[in-house]
This record gives C-alpha cells, structure tokens and sequence, in this order.
C-alpha cells in the first residue's frame, strides 16, 4: 500500500520534534531561573522575557504540536484496517504501555501550559516563585521523558 508518508520516516520526524520539545522545556525553567535572579526592570530581566518568550513561540509551541501529530500519525496506524469494528475492541488492540506514555505527554503538556502561564506573570514581573524552584522544575520533563521514550522502545 502507498503512503504519503512511511512508518519509519514518521518515526524518525517523530523523534527529531520530541528532542526540540524536550530541550525546549529543559531550556525555559531555567530562563525563568535567572529572570527570577535578575534585578527587576535591568536589562538582564527584559532579555531572558525575550529569550524565553522567543523560546516559547518558536520552538516549543510548534514542536510540541508536531510531537503530537507524528506520534498520534503512528498511534494511527496501530489501529489501520477496520475502522468498522466497536470502538472498545479497537482500543483493545492498543498495546498497554502506549497508555502509560499517554499519560505521560499529556502531563508534559499540560507541563507547557503552566510554564506560559508562568511565563506571562513574569512578564508581568510577579515573581511567585524561588530561582532554586525553577531550577528544579527545569529536570522534570527529563525525568518524564526517560520513561516516555523506555516505555516506547521496551514496549512493556
Ligand atoms: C505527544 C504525544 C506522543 C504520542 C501520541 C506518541 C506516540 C508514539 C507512538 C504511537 C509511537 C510508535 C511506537 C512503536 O514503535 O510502536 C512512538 C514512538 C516513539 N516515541 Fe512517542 N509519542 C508522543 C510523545 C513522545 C515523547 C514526549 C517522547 C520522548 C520524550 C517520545 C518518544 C518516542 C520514541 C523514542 C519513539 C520510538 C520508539 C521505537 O520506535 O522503538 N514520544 N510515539
């Protein structure tokens, strides 16, 4: 059967969108870091509210809606054949761990929101949070994203 796109080259965008996601999330605490450190109204304060807005428009916004659209691509082809049968016998047919790391990236994007919600206090210079608070906030999505990706390739 011809594709527009194949399996494994959905798997590979797949991967290159979730590796900018990633890195994205890991960046941005840490810009709130030193923003949260900054003197307020300096002019290191107003260069990280760029850095991290840029960061939030160009990198993380799109990539987490192509994580999205690559992984529920090859979600998709789990369940290719008979669109026909009832929905529970469908979803049957999903292997258990894809639940897991479902759970999984939900909880990185909703993550993401709020980390913009945080974001726009900052820049509305509310500073709700410790620089020590964002610095460990900035590990999390790698510890999440250790177990998406072994959930993924064990496939327990
Ligand atoms: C955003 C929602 C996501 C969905 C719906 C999704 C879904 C999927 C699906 C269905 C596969 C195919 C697995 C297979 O080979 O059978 C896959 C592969 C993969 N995903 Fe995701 N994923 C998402 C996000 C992520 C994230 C955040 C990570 C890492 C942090 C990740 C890492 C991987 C890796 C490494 C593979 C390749 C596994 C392999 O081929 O062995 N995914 N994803």
């Amino acid at each position: 059967m011809d594709h527009v796109i194949g399996y494994d080259l959905a798997r590979g965008l797949h991967i290159i969108a979730v590796i900018a996601w990633i890195a994205g999330l890991l960046m941005l605490p840490r810009f709130y870091a030193y923003i949260t450190a900054s003197a307020p109204g300096g002019e290191l304060e107003a260069a990280m509210l760029k850095a991290a807005g840029n960061l939030r428009m160009i990198i993380l916004a799109p990539s987490l809606v192509l994580a999205w659209a690559f992984g529920l691509f090859l979600f998709a082809t789990y369940i290719t054949g008979d669109w026909n049968r009832p929905i529970p016998e469908v979803l049957a047919t999903v292997p258990h761990w894809f639940w897991g790391k479902l759970i999984l990236v939900l909880g990185l994007s909703g993550y993401q929101g709020f980390l913009s919600a945080e974001g726009r206090r900052l820049t509305r210079g509310e500073r709700r949070h410790s620089e020590r608070y964002w610095r460990l906030m900035s590990e999390v999505p790698f510890l999440v994203a250790i177990a998406a990706v072994l959930l993924a390739t064990l496939e327990p």
